[in-house]
């Protein structure tokens, strides 16, 4: 599938739809705490996005046959739910870590985000594991700013994992963003054997960089969709959607 460039005006609706999900994340940030049930986070969403008028791109998505219609606006990963957590009745407790992955859709154009994090105090561990892959996003779209070609960018985040001895998950990464939530590219967080498309002006992407502390080995769980590691052990997920503008670094679109 070809690359899709967005023009400037394009990319004044994707920097609307992308504020969207970042202040929506950054309030459900607030609202993580010990004793919150999943399904509050679930409904903070709903209510928001009926009022503001927003659509989800993860309402009824089926990227496949095998995968049921995905049944809410977000998902909501615990510990070792990976991602594509499907909200339910859960209690968080001091210690989790609390992955949070929205998406908006605002004028027929998608931002797409995720943050994770920490419930009260959290261990040494977990909060090394939360560092280390929101720095790999970072680095990933500092990379952006310089990549001459796709692969640069993956070898960035690799990079930015490979000294903590964590897995980079392999099979999920970042993607093109556009009218649609997943567009070509698909951007391993891992190096990759070929050049991959050249970076220039008008490519927006998703960088979503995940990491285990255990094995990098996952599974889907029976509801479809849920994606833990085999292992038990923590890991985490950051996203954000970003622009490559001319002669500047990268625009993060789903900021706040
Ligand atoms: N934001 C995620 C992604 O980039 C998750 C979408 S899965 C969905 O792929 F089912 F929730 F839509
Ligand atoms: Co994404």
């Amino acid at each position: 599938m070809a690359v899709k460039l967005k023009s400037e005006s394009e990319m004044r609706i994707m920097r609307e739809a992308g504020q969207i999900v970042g202040q929506t994340l950054a309030a459900l940030r607030e609202k993580v705490k010990p004793g919150v049930d999943v399904l509050e986070l679930e409904a903070f969403v709903d209510d928001e996005y009926e009022r503001r008028g927003v659509g989800s791109p993860f309402l009824d998505y089926s990227p496949a046959p095998k995968y049921p219609p995905y049944p809410s606006r977000i998902c909501i990963s615990v510990n070792d739910e990976l991602v594509h957590g499907i909200p339910k009745h859960r209690l968080l407790k001091e210690g989790d870590i609390v992955s949070m992955d929205l998406g908006s859709v605002w004028k027929g154009y998608v931002g797409d985000a995720a943050i994770t994090v920490g419930v009260g105090k959290v261990s040494a561990q977990a909060q090394d594991l939360i560092d280390v892959t929101s720095q790999a996003l970072a680095a990933g779209i500092e990379a952006a700013g310089k990549a001459k070609h796709l692969s640069d960018i993956c070898a960035a985040i690799e990079d930015a994992i490979l000294p903590s001895g964590y897995s980079i998950v392999r099979g999920y990464g970042g993607h093109g963003v556009g009218r649609s939530m997943h567009e070509a590219p698909h951007i391993p967080n891992h190096r990759i054997r070929f050049k991959g498309i050249p970076i220039r002006t008008g490519l927006v992407i998703a960088l979503e960089p995940m990491v285990i502390v255990g094995g990098p080995e996952t599974y889907e769980c029976e509801d479809g969709w849920t994606v833990k590691t085999v292992d038990g052990s923590l890991c985490c997920h950051f996203e954000h959607t970003i622009a490559i503008r001319e002669g500047q670094p990268p625009e993060v679109l789903t900021l706040p």
